[in-house]
């Protein structure tokens, strides 16, 4: 495992690469895919093992090539543009900042960012992801595992305020929201109006209304939209930081 020794010089290229990684996620509209990619690679965490995290392990062939990745090749290869310029940074760090600047660069809330994650190419066993035909009682062991909370799964469920699902990616087709490049409170608002045509509801997102304890906060977030960011960039921080002790 490398350890980035975050000094001034390290600050300074984390510094550019965020204005990089502004320019290059605005012109290329890839907010979306680099969002899901800095969930993908952090949302592997189990809290009990300490394993998985916001590591860079799914730059490996080995994890990128699971099911539930299909696709984020693209968002890797993206990444890679920055990370040679700036080749101190760790694959961890550009990653999760990534995904920081593309909630930011859509008009999403500032999520704080604190650099010093460690690179690791050790890859967990596929299957630590949620498998969006299940309902409430499976988000909460995928969830849980990574020590979140039930507030923690619906403000991070209104990341698909951005982006599309395709159908030979997942299966599933179609964009949650009528902005898919917009990050708003919209993915909740489009959830109580129930179905709406062109848009798409995953069972994992229909769960969020049927239970009562994740309901009001759809109920709030819809409403809401400054509760919805404020919750969002708290619970965005604690995803991208699973088993990282910033220095
Ligand atoms: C896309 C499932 C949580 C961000 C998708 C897709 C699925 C999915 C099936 C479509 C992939 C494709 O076909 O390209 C789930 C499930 C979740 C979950 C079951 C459990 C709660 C999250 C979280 C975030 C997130 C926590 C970020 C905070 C995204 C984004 C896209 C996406 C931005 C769009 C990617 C694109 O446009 O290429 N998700 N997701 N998801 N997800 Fe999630």
């Amino acid at each position: 495992m490398a350890m980035p020794v975050v000094d001034t010089e390290y600050l300074k290229e984390i510094d550019k690469a965020r204005r990089e990684l502004r320019a290059f996620i605005s012109n290329k509209n890839c907010a979306p895919i680099m969002l899901r990619l800095a969930w993908h690679d952090a949302g592997t965490y189990d809290v009990n093992t300490k394993t998985g995290g916001p590591n860079g392990s799914i730059r490996t062939e080995e994890e990128y090539s699971h099911g539930s990745n299909n696709g984020l090749k693209i968002a890797i290869d993206f990444c890679e543009e920055i990370k040679s310029k700036h080749p101190r940074i760790t694959y961890a760090d550009l990653y999760q900042l990534a995904g920081v600047v593309a909630v930011e660069v859509t008009g999403g809330p500032t999520v704080d960012f604190v650099p010093g994650r460690k690179d690791s190419k050790i890859s967990p066993k596929e299957g630590r992801l949620p498998n969006a035909t299940k309902g409430a009682p499976h988000l909460r062991d995928i969830f849980y595992r990574m020590g979140l909370s039930d507030k923690d799964i619906v403000a991070l469920s209104g990341g698909h305020t951005l982006g599309k699902a395709h159908a030979d990616r997942s299966g599933f087709d179609g964009p949650w929201t009528r902005e898919p490049l917009k990050f708003d409170n919209s993915y909740f608002v489009e959830l109580l109006k129930g179905e709406s045509e062109g848009l798409l509801k995953l069972p994992t997102d229909i769960a969020l209304l049927d239970d009562p304890t994740f309901r009001p906060y759809v109920e709030l977030y819809a409403k809401d939209e400054d509760a919805f960011f404020n919750d969002y960039a708290t619970s965005h921080k604690k995803l991208s930081e699973l088993g990282f002790t910033p220095s």
